[in-house]
């Protein structure tokens, strides 16, 4: 059985299924509510009950202020719905107002996605949950490679375990972060986090079909973001376009497979590679989405470096895209 939640003064729902928390529901929803620990501890997430009743399914350690011991306040992340429920919630306004978040987070696996890529996956403590939304960046320091600003490749959905993807090898300039850690990371290092960072999310009721259109590691942004789309069981059109340096198949091309195989409405599609540089590819781009996409009718969201961003958000205008729908994750 499963629930609807409303929160009130925002235009905003979500679905609670069967055994969910309602932080849960609302977190693979997209909303940006407070919270924090995902456990009971920190009492962000606390809401107040203004129709329709909530059961416990786990204990907390949290201590209620005066004011919010009147039975109708309740922790989000230890109770599900018994009920469509009406609330009263803090929900951050968008991307900018959810809060900058510093910690730090271990190493759990390092591995490689193709020869010259690497995944590196980022374990959370329970007490530092990130809060952030599908398409945002966090920034890593390590203490032997440096600092680097990176796409978060997972959904906000999982909170305990962040992704990100780093050319290791053949880009456009040697990056010495991303060759720091694919040689000398291992497993259990520490890495400094300080996220969410940027504002390259979905924006509005999301009711026009989607255009991804994802270069080399910045797929990073589309995983994110296709992870939330299939959280949500939305059945919003989606058509996903990769290109990428060197010969295709271009790397973790059998989870894009996978998405198209298990969602009727997404199609993916493999654009020719560019240089390491990216190249001049914008118009050749631009023509393959025109020539199967309603353009005038789509948002598209570009997965670009910035100068390939700007020059694919021209093309795309000039085939029918409108400027106030077009979305770079670079602006
Ligand atoms: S008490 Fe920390 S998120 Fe619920």
């Amino acid at each position: 059985m499963s629930y609807r939640v409303c929160f009130e003064g925002h235009d905003a729902e979500a679905v609670v299924e069967h055994g969910e928390s309602v932080l849960e529901a609302a977190v693979r929803a997209g909303l940006a509510v407070d919270y924090g620990c995902s456990g009971g501890n920190c009492g962000l997430c606390v809401a107040r009950l203004l129709d329709g009743e909530v059961r416990q399914i786990s204990d907390w350690d949290y201590v209620f202020e005066r004011g919010q011991r009147d039975g109708r306040h309740f922790l989000m992340c230890s109770h599900t719905a018994a009920a469509d429920l009406r609330l009263e919630a803090n929900i951050a306004g968008g991307a900018g107002q959810i809060p900058l978040q510093r910690f730090r987070a271990r190493v759990k696996h390092i591995g490689e996605a193709a020869p010259d890529i690497a995944v590196l996956r980022l374990r959370v403590s329970r007490s530092h949950r990130l809060r952030f939304l599908a398409g945002q960046e966090a920034g890593l320091s390590h203490p032997r490679c440096g600092d680097a600003r990176l796409p978060i490749a997972s959904c906000p959905c999982d909170a305990s375990e962040l992704e990100f993807h780093l050319r290791a090898r053949g880009g456009a300039q040697d990056d010495p972060f991303a060759a720091c850690v694919a040689q000398e990371c291992r497993s259990g290092d520490w890495f400094d986090v300080e996220a969410p960072h940027g504002s390259f999310v979905f924006t509005g009721n999301m009711e026009r079909p989607v255009v991804l259109l994802a270069w080399d590691t910045h797929f990073a942004f589309a995983r994110s973001l296709l992870e939330h789309i299939v959280a949500l069981e939305s059945d919003l059109p989606i058509h996903l376009y990769r290109s990428g340096i060197g010969e295709p198949p271009y790397y973790l091309d059998n989870l894009c497979c996978a998405w198209r195989d298990a969602l009727d409405q997404m199609n993916f599609t493999t654009l020719p590679p560019t240089g390491a540089g990216g190249g001049d590819a914008a118009d050749l781009w631009a023509e393959r989405i025109a020539a199967d996409t309603d353009l005038a009718g789509s948002d598209c969201y570009l997965c670009l470096p910035p100068p390939q961003a700007q020059r694919a958000a021209q093309a795309l205008e000039q085939r029918g895209a409108r400027p106030g729908r077009i979305f770079r994750a670079h602006p």
